[in-house]
């Protein structure tokens, strides 16, 4: 399973704060908000890594992560000169997909919670269960609108429309920006038409698995939280969701030292060198304290 997060986007909700730097970069609570995609994907197992930017980012992005080497996993980059859509991921990461499934992940979306739904959705993309060769999530939302939106049959619980960014949503069910898809997605993308917005959808991505009887909606469970990070207002609540967690629990979220650690990406000894070469501040010092409770 590879791994596709895509930062590309002008963020222009976020203006003037995005006018030099991207909003992947910018903080939720402690750390770079590129920081909370990329654990999860570490989290799901996955090592091989496309981060999709900007070409003005694109150095910065790699100033933060480099090749990944740190965390034990492989990243490579490519630009998307505009944003013409989320589907051009898979165009402009065909090459990279090759012959395997993809995990694509939006750069800003924020998940936090067991994750055995995502890791179990890996296992099952990658054996085809069910003949499905596509899976994406439903999560219930105050408001949809401004999402892609899919209905069920009320009888059946079957897929009965899909939508993006409805007006008068025919459900209470968001699709997040994440999704499972089979080797055939980038020609799958390529076929895509422009919508009246001028780019790809996503949506249309999806509907051409599922009219083909190949999509599988799961429904993600209601204890997970999904973050919207696309708005001043829904920035600050992400970071005082993450505040709130970490200084309770004095554990933290995304930590990708700690997560490359855990998910045995790197070893111990790696992790000791690491940590040593951190400035001293507060995301050293719970690693060292990691450390000091492994040896
Ligand atoms: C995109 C997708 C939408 C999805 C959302 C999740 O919208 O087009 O279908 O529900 O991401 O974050 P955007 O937020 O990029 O406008």
């Amino acid at each position: 399973m590879k791994g596709i997060i895509l930062a590309g986007g002008a963020g222009s909700r976020l203006y003037p704060m995005t006018r030099v730097m991207t909003k992947q970069l910018q903080s939720i609570y402690d750390k770079p908000m590129i920081y909370y995609p990329l654990s999860i994907l570490m989290l799901g197992g996955i090592k091989d890594i496309l981060l999709i930017t900007s070409p003005d980012d694109q150095p910065l992005f790699k100033k933060l992560l480099g090749d990944g080497s740190q965390f034990g996993i492989k990243l490579s980059y490519v630009v998307q000169e505009k944003p013409n859509g989320l589907p051009e991921a898979f165009v402009l990461g065909e090459d990279f997909i090759g012959n395997d499934d993809v995990c694509l992940m939006l750069g800003d979306n924020l998940f936090y919670g067991d994750l055995t739904f995502f890791r179990d959705a890996i296992k099952a993309q990658k054996e085809k269960a069910g003949g499905l060769n596509g899976r994406v999530f439903a999560y219930y939302v105050a408001d949809p609108s401004a999402y892609g939106v899919v209905e069920f049959d009320k009888n059946t619980k079957k897929v009965k429309s899909i939508e993006e960014k409805p007006k008068a949503p025919k459900s209470q069910y968001a699709i997040p920006g994440l999704y499972l898809f089979d080797k055939t997605v980038a020609k799958r993308a390529k076929a895509l038409k422009p919508s009246p917005r001028g780019e790809t959808e996503i949506v249309d991505l999806i509907l051409s698995y599922h009219n083909e009887d190949t999509l599988g909606v799961e429904m993600m469970y209601r204890g997970l939280a999904w973050l919207d990070t696309g708005t001043p207002r829904s920035l600050l609540d992400a970071a005082s969701f993450i505040g709130a967690i970490e200084e309770r629990q004095g554990m933290k979220v995304a930590c990708l030292e700690e997560v490359a650690y855990r998910m045995k990406f790197i070893t111990l000894d790696q992790l000791q060198k690491i940590t040593a070469d951190l400035p001293k501040c507060s995301y050293r010092s719970y690693l060292e304290k990691i450390i000091t409770e492994e040896i």
